[in-house]
């Protein structure tokens, strides 16, 4: 069974509400997710728990137009897995949340995905159209905000057991489906791939 890390940070809730909802979707498709809070500040041991992982989803706020401090930190501390490549060719996807429906929230996803480059991930987008090409954008439906990198949610000024709406919560957890599901391919796939170019 793959293992997804579900790597967040949240000052207020929201995001570690829409990390739950990327779980179900692991779950969904039969994939183990490690749920890794950064939110004490230790890293050590979420350090070890993604270079055990197939693949990570990260997660984060975004706090003035990039990725929450709270993030960053625990981005800097991954210096040593870098240096080392620890986590090269594991499948990485994001989301973020904030209080605009813009909010360059696509700022802080751009970040999410140079992160995963500099240790030498492969990236997973979101593979959803966009709500408006059903015609549908309201608060239960799936990408309303319309992002391909990663999944864009936004919060109002409530706790998160009310905000974000069921939709980016929909459209997390078919995020978390897809990257477990391209887990399961990506390690079933290589060899094959491998003995095919040889
Ligand atoms: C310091 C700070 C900076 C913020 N910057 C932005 C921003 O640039 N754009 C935006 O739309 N919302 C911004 N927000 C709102 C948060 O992104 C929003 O409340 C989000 O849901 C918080 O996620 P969390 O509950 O996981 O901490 C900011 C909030 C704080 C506290």
């Amino acid at each position: 069974m793959s293992k997804v890390a579900i790597v967040y940070h949240s000052a207020a809730g929201h995001t570690a509400a829409l990390a739950q909802s990327a779980a179900e979707g692991v779950r969904d498709a039969g994939a183990d997710p490690i749920l890794l809070s950064l939110d004490g500040g230790d890293f050590a041991p979420v350090l070890e728990a993604v270079a055990a992982a197939d693949a990570v989803i990260f997660g984060a706020p975004t706090f003035m137009g990039d990725l929450s401090a709270g993030f960053r930190a625990f981005a800097e501390a991954s210096a040593g897995a870098w240096y080392g490549q620890a986590w090269k060719d594991k499948l990485a996807a994001g989301f973020t949340v904030s209080g605009s429906y813009s909010g360059d929230k696509l700022n802080s996803l751009t970040s999410l995905a140079v992160f995963a480059a500099q240790h030498g991930m492969v990236w997973v987008s979101t593979g959803l159209l966009p709500g408006h090409a059903y015609g549908k954008v309201g608060p239960e439906d799936v990408n309303r905000l319309g992002s391909f990198l990663g999944v864009m949610a936004q919060a109002d000024n409530a706790p998160a057991d009310v905000t974000p709406p069921s939709g980016d919560h929909r459209t997390v957890r078919l995020l978390g489906a897809r990257v477990a599901e391209a887990a399961r391919r990506w390690k079933a796939g290589a060899p094959e791939a491998v003995a095919q170019a040889a």
